[in-house]
């Protein structure tokens, strides 16, 4: 039985006193579901605090990026011990605004994906295709070099202490959502990817779709046979729809 995950990555949005108030009527509104990991990606300046009222509940907390480096002179840049130092558990890498604002290659990915997992966080790695990709029908040539790139040098042992997340880049913010069968058929196709690093391992790979989820389609992508949770942006700012989509695992 795959672990199902509930993410919710805030991106560049609240203050600390936003994330306190967001954190807050989280707890209150029992998010709680014994069938679903919660977890939460503040902005790094909120991080600390959120550790603090997260600390002891069910709900962990990770950063939405991270350095490759161990430490040092990369200005603007936040390392996977001052990630731990806050009591993350999982770091995203790789998601399509790193790739798209920041130039973010497979390599780098890669490179961020191993080190995270060398200092015990688990990664969350996204991948997804551009709108002209999936229109030129390259989905799966795309998304099967990100697979590829992004696990490159992976052992069946650090495959089985990932998180991947399928995000189209044309379904983030746009209130477009794939249909549950085209995600559901590109969940597997990144599970036969991951499988040709190692089988066994792939198979427990919790794989979560991302992009415009919402209450109202939460359930029927959840309930594909390799949707494994979701990450969700926009409707995890907001507490209702958080819990809402929590509850529909
Ligand atoms: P939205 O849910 O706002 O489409 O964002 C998805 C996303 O990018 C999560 O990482």
């Amino acid at each position: 039985m795959r672990r199902v995950i509930i993410a919710g990555n805030w991106k560049m949005n609240g203050t600390i006193v936003e994330t306190e108030n967001l954190i807050g009527a989280l707890l209150a509104g029992e998010s709680e579901n014994d069938k679903a990991t919660v977890v939460v990606c503040p902005p790094f300046v909120s991080l600390s605090r959120a550790s603090e009222l997260l600390n002891g509940t069910h709900i962990a907390w990770g950063g939405q990026d991270m350095s490759e480096h161990v430490k040092g002179a990369y200005t603007g840049e936040i390392s996977a011990e001052m990630l731990l130092t806050v009591g993350a558990t999982y770091v995203i890498v790789g998601h399509s605004e790193r790739r798209q604002y920041h130039a973010e290659t497979d390599d780098l990915v890669n490179a961020k994906a191993k080190y995270a997992l060398a200092s015990g966080l688990i990664p969350i790695i996204c991948v997804g295709e551009m709108l002209e990709e999936r229109e030129a029908d390259r989905t799966e040539e795309v998304v099967g070099t990100q697979v590829m790139g992004t696990l490159s040098g992976f052992s069946a042992a650090d495959l089985s202490k990932i998180v991947i997340a399928y995000e189209p880049v044309w379904a983030i913010g746009t209130g477009k959502t794939a249909t549950p069968e085209m995600a559901e058929a590109v969940h597997s196709f990144i599970r036969k990817k991951a499988a040709a690093v190692d089988a066994a391992a792939a198979e427990e790979i919790p794989i979560l779709y991302g992009g415009s989820v919402k209450p109202d389609n939460a359930e029927r992508l959840l309930a594909q046979p390799n949707i494994d949770g979701a990450l969700i942006g926009g409707a995890s700012l907001k507490a209702d729809d958080f819990i809402a989509i929590i509850r529909a695992v």
